[in-house]
C-alpha cells in the first residue's frame, strides 16, 4: 500500500495475546487511497469484544501479522481515490470496515463501507455505531423477524449493542424489557427506549419479568440475548409462544433442554454482523443513517479511553461491569 510520506501514530499488533500486545507506534506510514478508497482522518474509533477475541487469537478470524485492530471510525476525509463518487476531502464520515485498521489517526477505507455521519452525531457517537447498530438491526429485523408491537426482551441492553437494540426497537413500534446490571445502567436503558428494565444481578430477575410480562401479556416474543452462555435456560422459559430467542453475544457453553423449545415452537438463532449481504448493507445503512437523520440513532458514550490506554480499554470491555454505553478511543 502506497504511502504519502508523512508518519502517523497507531497501535499496532505483531502477536497473538493478552491485552499488552497493543503496542502504541508513532512512526506508522500513513497510507494513501487506492481508487476506490477513502483516507480518513480517525477522530474516534469504537471499540468492540469481538477485537478482544481477535487480538488474542481466539476468533476464527486470524488477520495477517503486524495489524491494526478496529472498524468502527468516525472522521473527515482527507482524500479520496479517482473512482470514489460518494464522499470528498473535508466529509464527515463512518465506516463500518477499514483496510488499515481504525486504532490510529488515519484509516483507509472502501467507498462502499463508508457513511455519511451527520453534524447531529459527534465522532465519538459516529465511532459508536457501526458493529452495534447493524447488528442489532440485523437481530432485530433480519434474524428475529420482528413485528412492531412485539414484546422485545433486550437481555443486556447497557452496552454499546443493548442501548442500539433499545433505540431501534423503541423506534420502530415495539414494546421494550430491557436488562442492566447496576443503577446507573438501568437508568441509562430506560432513557434510551425500554419500556421496563430489570437487573440481571437480582437473583429473581427473571421472576419479575415473568410477573410483569404475565401482567400484559402472553411471554416475550423476542429475546435480544448479549450473554447466552448465563441466560439461553431462562431466555427459552420467557418466550412466547412462536418466541424467538437471537444470540448476539456468547461466552461459552450452557446446558439446555430442547423440551423447553418444543410446546412454544420457540427457535433459538445466531446473529453474526459480518453475514450480511451487500443487499442488507445497503438497506441497514439506509435505515441508519435515516435514524440519525430522525434522532433515534442516537449513541450513547460510555468510558473513553486514548490510544495509549488501549490494553486498559481491551482488559475493561472483557471484565467490567456496570456498563453504561459504549467504549471509545478519543484520537
Ligand atoms: N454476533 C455479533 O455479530 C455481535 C455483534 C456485536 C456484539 N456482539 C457480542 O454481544 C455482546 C455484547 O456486546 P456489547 O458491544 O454490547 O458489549 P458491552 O458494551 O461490553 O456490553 C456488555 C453487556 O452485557 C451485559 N451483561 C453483563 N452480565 C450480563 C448478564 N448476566 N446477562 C445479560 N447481560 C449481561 C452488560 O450489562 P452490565 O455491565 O450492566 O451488567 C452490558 O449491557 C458481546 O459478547 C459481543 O461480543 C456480537
Amino acid at each position: 500500500m502506497a504511502s504519502v510520506g508523512r508518519m502517523m501514530r497507531a497501535i499496532r499488533v505483531q502477536e497473538f495475546g493478552s491485552p499488552e500486545v497493543l503496542k502504541l507506534f508513532k512512526d506508522v506510514p500513513v497510507p494513501s487511497p487506492g481508487e476506490d478508497q477513502i483516507l480518513i482522518r480517525v477522530h474516534a474509533c469504537g471499540i468492540n469484544p469481538i477485537e478482544t477475541y481477535i487480538r488474542a487469537g481466539i476468533h476464527f478470524l486470524k488477520p495477517y501479522l503486524p495489524y491494526t485492530p478496529g472498524t468502527d471510525t468516525a472522521g473527515v476525509a482527507e482524500d479520496v481515490g479517482k473512482n470514489v463518487v460518494s464522499f470528498k476531502k473535508g466529509d464527515r464520515v463512518f465506516t463500518r470496515a477499514t483496510v488499515t485498521g481504525g486504532y490510529a489517526e488515519y484509516t483507509l477505507a472502501s467507498e462502499d463501507t463508508v457513511y455519511p455521519l451527520s453534524e447531529k452525531l459527534s465522532f465519538k457517537q459516529g465511532a459508536a455505531i457501526s458493529i452495534p447498530y447493524f447488528t442489532a438491526y440485523r437481530a432485530l429485523f433480519k434474524k428475529a423477524h420482528g413485528k412492531p408491537g412485539e414484546l422485545v426482551l433486550v437481555h443486556g441492553a447497557s452496552g454499546g449493542t443493548g442501548i442500539a437494540c433499545c433505540q431501534i426497537a423503541r423506534a420502530y413500534g415495539f414494546r421494550v424489557f430491557g436488562t442492566a446490571g447496576s443503577p446507573e445502567g438501568l437508568n441509562l436503558v430506560l432513557q434510551n427506549g425500554a419500556h421496563q428494565v430489570f437487573n440481571h444481578r437480582e437473583h429473581d430477575y427473571i421472576e419479575k419479568i415473568q410477573v410483569r410480562e404475565a401482567a400484559g401479556g402472553e411471554g416475550i416474543n423476542i429475546i435480544l440475548e448479549m450473554l447466552a452462555n448465563n441466560n439461553l435456560n431462562n431466555d427459552l422459559k420467557l418466550l412466547s409462544v412462536g418466541g424467538r430467542v437471537i444470540v448476539v453475544g456468547c461466552r461459552g457453553p450452557i446446558e439446555i433442554n430442547p423440551r423447553d423449545t418444543m410446546f412454544k415452537e420457540s427457535s433459538i438463532t445466531g446473529v453474526y454482523f459480518y453475514n450480511s449481504s451487500k443487499e442488507d448493507w445497503k438497506e441497514i445503512g439506509a435505515a441508519l443513517v435515516g435514524g440519525v437523520e430522525a434522532g433515534w440513532v442516537k449513541p450513547l458514550i460510555g468510558p473513553e479511553y486514548t490510544l495509549e490506554e488501549a490494553p486498559q480499554a481491551h482488559d475493561d470491555i472483557i471484565k467490567s461491569s456496570g456498563a453504561t454505553g459504549k467504549m471509545v478511543f478519543a484520537i
